[in-house]
């Protein structure tokens, strides 16, 4: 089997509060390999950003990191600050929820796409403008070469998320984080930018880590999907194992939390902020099924299918129809 593009092992990520250090990243292992959809769920606060913020080293100051991220042969946490630039600018781009957070309002469309071009691709003015309208082309955005000339105000927010994804795209990176890319547009214009990312990896072959806490988005495109509780990674398997038989009962709650319509129905209760992580499964005050083995004992994730990940002891769900031997 080939290496996974990235491979991810007991990350941990502290970052300061006023009572010293918080965890809010606990021992996160998963990889992403070369032209998948990766999924990253679970409810705000889980620790998704950060997980990916800390791969490209881009947490709050005094943030503290452990563990291992290879990436393509390379080590994230430990390649020297000029290495990580190169990664960050030309491997891996990352797409946010705010599209105005990575396009300059006072730039020109074309000069900011032209100025990436040429910073971390060496094209000249000539080329990079022409690159720049093909981009613009690639992501569907009406008339290219009128797009360069107008700042990002004259574009609506799905339009404006398409330029962030053209720009994301500019240097062909091999991975694109994109966190909560849509959770700030209607959901008709949703859906042309979740089937934007599904089509360049199709035709360009690029990763994409998904990441958002709405499933409806997920069950749509990822091939395979990790939960996030607390900091933790609760499940993790393919789309259809996840989502259509989920083990874990937060993700099962996530999911029943979308009702047929595909309204979010709260979740009862909230998710404990990092400071406030019960012991045991964090989940436990919250699930129907908990017993006190659930308070009392750290859960790992253990597989119960090939490829399935699941982190609970009692396991409800699953345990009459797919438990393995131990
Ligand atoms: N700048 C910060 N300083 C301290 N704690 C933070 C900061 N940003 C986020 N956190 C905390 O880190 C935890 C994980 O946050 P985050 O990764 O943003 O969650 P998600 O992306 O899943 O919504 C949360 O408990 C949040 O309160
Ligand atoms: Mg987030």
């Amino acid at each position: 089997m080939a290496e996974p593009l990235l491979s991810v092992e007991g990350l941990t990520v502290r970052l300061p509060g006023p009572n010293g250090p918080v965890t809010v990243v606990d021992g996160v292992d998963f990889t992403v390999d070369a032209g998948e959809i990766f999924g990253v769920a679970g409810e705000s606060g889980s620790g998704k950003t950060m997980t990916f913020l800390s791969l490209l080293r881009l947490l709050p100051a005094g943030a503290t990191v452990h563990g291992e991220a290879r990436f393509s042969g390379q080590n994230l946490l430990t390649a020297p600050a000029g290495e990580l630039r190169r990664i960050r600018g030309r491997q891996i781009a990352m797409v946010f929820q705010d599209p105005m957070t990575s396009l300059h309002p006072m730039l020109s469309i074309g000069r900011q796409l032209t100025d990436h071009l040429r910073t971390h691709l060496g094209v000249n003015r000539r080329s990079a403008r022409a690159r720049a309208a093909e981009l613009l082309d690639e992501v569907r955005i009406p008339d290219p070469s009128g797009a360069l000339r107008a700042y990002p105000h004259q574009f609506s927010g799905g339009m404006r998320q398409r330029i962030a994804i053209a720009v994301a795209l500019a240097c062909r990176p091999r991975l694109i984080v994109a966190d909560e890319p849509t959770t700030a547009l209607d959901v008709t214009v949703q859906a042309g930018v979740l089937h934007l990312l599904d089509r360049l990896r199709r035709d360009h072959g690029v990763a994409v880590a998904l990441i958002t806490h709405d499933l409806g988005v997920m069950s749509a495109l990822a091939d395979r999907v990790s939960v996030f509780y607390a900091g933790r990674i609760v499940e993790s398997g393919t789309r259809a194992d996840v989502l259509r038989d989920p083990g874990h009962p937060y993700t099962d709650a996530l999911i029943g939390a979308l009702s047929h319509t595909g309204a979010l129905r709260p979740l009862p209760g909230s998710a404990p902020g990092a400071a406030e992580r019960p012991g045991g499964c964090a989940f436990h005050p919250r699930c129907r099924y908990a017993t006190e083995r659930c308070a009392a004992d750290d859960q790992t994730l253990v597989p119960i299918s090939p490829g399935h990940l699941l982190a609970c002891a009692e396991n409800p769900l699953t345990r009459p129809r797919k438990a393995v031997a131990p």
